[in-house]
């Protein structure tokens, strides 16, 4: 098929490689002329595992394309996903949905035979009906047909995670269009896939009570490590515990920092003013995203209570600052929270994150990037493994803490508690 992905971010860059690997011809668009023309060099924009080889592969086998001209490529396609991001609004909590109505403009411009579109941003219940009120403006309703087809995608999960999906959520009553889309996905439908069509407005609800669904089964889980941490109980348990009831599931139940990244956060927020809309109190969604920025708040100071409160000059070393590995994104990252509090009261914090340095520090006091464990560990009184990145899960504490034996906070429960008592370590971890 012949297909367009509007936004070469991670949904529309990552979707356009993998349909492009499943051999159809994918235009990816962006009207960000730096990252096209990265994109035309071999560069990729995102850190991504995996995702290179798959762009190369297909970009040089022609199937996959890289172009600002949204015009050629909706006029050359079938299928126009729209890939644009919906962050958080400047103004309130709801999703800024600009980005995906300029573009339903500019799409209408180019539609002289039928298209089949399909918003893969997340966007709040009723946005398709707008996308349809926009294009149906210019061009003749019999001509197109607007879609939801939500993304489930993790970062740093990406390529995985569109090869392999748990379902594939269609929203539309047009059943020609559905069948269409269900050829498009025929090849991961083989291999497993769960293939749901429901109603435009139901897709798109679907996709934000998913994420805040997930986001409420973290925040759960980090609540009753609180109260594991007062009682004694070990919290790794308590979820392993509870997810063998197939009613509640395993996953999602892992403990750590305040849930972030650029679509719990946005998600959760957003949907409770689709609530506030409708005149529905989503009560529970609320007191996630209470909970959730209370936690980054509670982990500080736990920080402070394992240096006794004295913060003042202590050399504090972060291991991992992006919001989850394998991905270089920094969004609603708890440590955005945790260092600036910490070198605004006078610790000296060094960092090291595979993904390398990061701006949003740099004009902190006292905050450094290393190059290695060892440098950023060096003569550190607390180490705090705040990413749990593979290179952190089997490091010689001995030999990083030889020079001066260090604290450590592991805020994701790399370690066991055991073999660090064991091993002599201050040792801290979560719920445990
Ligand atoms: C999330 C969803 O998992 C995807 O299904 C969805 O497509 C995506 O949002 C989106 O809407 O675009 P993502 O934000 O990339 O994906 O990352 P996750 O792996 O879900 O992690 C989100 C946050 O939850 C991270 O801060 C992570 O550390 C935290 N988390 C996750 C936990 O604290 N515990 C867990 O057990 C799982």
């Amino acid at each position: 098929m012949k297909i367009c992905m509007i936004g070469a971010g991670y949904v529309g860059l990552v979707g356009g490689a993998c349909f492009a690997d499943l051999g159809n011809t994918v235009y990816c668009v962006d009207k960000n002329k730096n990252k096209i023309s990265m994109l035309n060099n071999g560069e990729i924009p995102i850190y991504e595992p995996g995702l290179n080889e798959v762009v190369k592969k297909n970009y040089l086998s022609k199937r996959l394309k890289f172009t600002t001209d949204l015009s050629l490529a909706v006029s050359s396609s079938d299928i126009i996903f729209i890939c644009v991001g919906t962050p958080t609004s400047k103004k309130n909590r709801s999703a800024d949905l600009h980005f995906v109505f300029k573009v339903a403009a500019e799409i209408a411009k180019s539609i002289k035979k039928f298209k089949i579109i399909i918003c893969k941003s997340t966007v709040p219940v009723t946005t398709g009906d707008k996308i349809e009120k926009i294009i149906s403006k210019r061009v003749n309703k019999k001509l197109f047909e607007v879609i939801s087809n939500p993304e489930f995608l993790r970062e740093g999960e990406a390529i995985r995670d569109f090869r392999f999906p748990d379902r594939i959520v269609v929203g539309s009553n047009n059943k020609k269009a559905i069948n269409k889309l269900k050829s498009l996905y025929e090849p991961l439908i083989k291999k497993g896939a769960k293939f749901f069509s429901t109603s435009r407005r139901g897709a798109e609800m679907i996709k934000y009570a998913s994420n805040a669904f997930l986001a409420t089964k973290i925040s759960y889980i980090n609540e009753i490590a609180n109260l594991c941490e007062k009682i004694n109980v070990n919290v790794e348990e308590v979820s392993i515990g509870i997810g063998l009831d197939q009613r509640i599931g395993g996953r999602f139940l892992r403990v750590g920092p305040a849930y972030g990244g650029s679509c719990f956060p946005k998600d959760t927020k957003a949907l409770t003013v689709t609530g506030e809309m409708y005149n529905t109190d989503l009560s529970i969604i609320k007191s996630v995203i209470k909970s959730n920025e209370k936690r980054k708040i509670l982990l500080t100071t736990r920080v402070k209570r394992i240096l006794s409160n004295k913060i003042k000059n202590k050399k504090i070393s972060f291991l991992g600052v992006t919001f989850k590995p394998n991905t270089d994104d920094m969004r609603q990252s708890t440590s955005l929270t945790m260092i600036p509090f910490l070198s605004k009261n006078g610790a000296k914090i060094t960092y090291y994150d595979p993904t390398g340095k990061k701006n949003e520090f740099s004009s902190l006091k006292n905050v450094s990037f290393c190059n290695t464990i060892d440098n950023a560990c060096n003569n550190a009184d607390l180490v705090i493994i705040h990413t749990e990145w593979e290179e952190f899960k089997a490091l010689d504490f001995k030999k990083l803490s030889k020079k001066k034996k260090f604290k450590i906070f592991d805020i994701r429960n790399l370690y066991s508690v055991k073999d660090m008592k064991k091993k002599g370590f201050n040792y801290y971890s979560i719920g445990r």
